[in-house]
């Protein structure tokens, strides 16, 4: 019998998780612990309306308190689960108490890595970027005339230079790989961008990266490149990519690789505990998996709440998809690249619009939509109904997206297990 539920993270899976739990019956107790100080809040806004000040602190909640209070949901704000006590199936914190469970979900959500102190990591003006406290930390410092080194051109640096160009600041942008984008995009999503950003004056440089930042005691004032050049700056902002939060499973013996393992289920190798969003890694297409993004958190939350009342015995499956804004820009990504061999352009209705699509082994994989909404929903569709589309007629503007033929490509199973993996 389940009657306690406990929930460790206090993010976007976590809520999607407890809010389902109680709409499917759950009648048993519900925990969620999150360490953060304020109710959980949406995160994507926050490198883009929130630090533009469009946003107020309470357009960000993704519930009013009232709810988690009329759903019974205990909210325990400020708490740190320190501990996983598997003998006695509890949740040791910070705040001396033992919270049992019947089952366990972790929503520890990553963290954004940091500079190396020796670098300048530590300096005053060194901000990472991830949580509402370091968004309102920079809403205070984006000032017009600032000079902003952004160190990494993945999306969050890419979102943070075009906010912080959008509102006068002089941006220097400094990615170590040869070329923005690397990790998630093909080389033409990163043409696209690059030409954005330059367009607005951003000072992009792409395999350079930071040597040192040297410093007036307390705070960073030039930041040496590789390149051996040095420009002038008044606030640097690192956004470096993500590690998982995986201390607490891993101390308690669940194994984890930069993610917690597990199954297709999302369970762990303790079936009463499972992990979801960007803390777990789990078998897609027969390769183990950690996404980074929304829908996955939220996905994955609702199925574990199914999984535990016993709604779902089939396999947790995603249908991944992204989006990024930048200045006036709206990235949308169906479906994940991973493996591509293939790439094909196709110019979009609006003007100025583009998608790129990525295809493996003949079929699709993913598209980037760049202000073309309408290649992002018909991609979504293909991609949910296992369909490839005919590569001539999809790169021929003049053929009308509906009318591309398509071909029917059936998904990869998943095949790996953490359960065989355990150290
Ligand atoms: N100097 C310059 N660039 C660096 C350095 C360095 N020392 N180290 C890493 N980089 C570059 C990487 O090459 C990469 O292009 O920083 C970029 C980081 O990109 P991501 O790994 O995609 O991470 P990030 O942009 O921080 O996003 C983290 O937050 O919003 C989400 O979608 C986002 O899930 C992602 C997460």
């Amino acid at each position: 019998m389940t009657e306690r539920i406990v929930i460790v993270g206090g993010g976007q899976a976590a809520v999607s998780a407890a809010l389902r739990l109680r709409a499917g019956g759950f009648g048993g107790s519900l925990d969620i612990l999150s360490e953060e100080p304020v109710l959980p809040y949406q995160r994507p806004p926050l490198s883009k309306a929130y630090l533009k000040g469009e946003f107020t602190e309470n357009r960000m909640y993704l519930r009013p308190d009232a709810l988690y209070r009329e759903q019974g949901i205990s909210m325990r704000l400020n708490t740190q689960a320190l501990m996983i006590d598997q003998i006695n199936s509890r949740v040791d914190t910070d705040k001396n108490t033992k919270i049992p469970y019947d089952k366990l979900i972790l929503a520890t959500g990553a963290r954004p890595r940091g500079l190396p102190d020796e670098i300048g990591g530590g300096l005053e003006n060194v901000h990472t970027f991830r949580t509402l406290a370091d968004a309102n930390l920079l809403r205070d410092k984006v000032r017009p005339g600032q000079r902003l080194l952004v160190v990494g051109g993945g999306y969050i640096g890419l979102e943070m230079a075009a906010v912080a160009a959008g509102l006068g600041l002089e941006v220097t942008l400094v990615e170590v790989q040869e070329r923005i984008l690397n990790r998630v995009a093909a080389p033409e999503t990163a043409d696209w961008f690059r030409a954005l950003h330059l367009k607005r004056g951003v000072d992009l440089r792409e395999g350079v990266g930071l040597r040192q930042l040297v410093s007036d005691g307390h705070r960073a004032v030039l930041a040496a490149l590789s390149d051996d050049s040095a420009v002038g700056v008044d606030l640097v902002v690192v956004g470096i990519g993500v590690s998982a939060n995986d201390g607490l499973a891993r101390a308690a013996g669940l194994a984890a690789q930069n993610g917690i393992l597990t199954d297709e289920h999302c369970r762990t190798f303790d079936p009463d505990i499972y992990a979801v969003g960007d803390c777990a890694v789990f078998p897609y297409r027969g390769e183990p998996t950690r996404l980074e993004s929304v829908q996955n958190a939220c996905d994955a939350g609702e199925y574990v709440a199914d999984h535990i009342l016993g709604n779902t015995i089939g396999p947790y499956v995603p249908d991944p998809w992204f989006w990024s804004d930048q200045y006036d820009v709206s990235l949308k990504i169906a479906g994940l690249n991973r493996g591509y061999d293939r790439v094909l352009t196709r110019i979009g209705e609006r003007e100025g619009g583009l998608s790129v699509w990525y295809f493996g082994q003949n079929r699709l994989l993913a598209v980037d939509a760049l202000n073309d909404p309408k290649s992002y929903m018909m991609g979504k569709r293909w991609l949910g109904q296992g369909l490839t589309p005919d590569t001539a007629a999809l790169s021929d503007p003049n053929t009308p997206l509906k009318a591309v033929p398509t071909l029917i490509t059936p998904d990869l199973q998943p095949s790996f297990n953490p359960r065989g993996t355990r150290p």
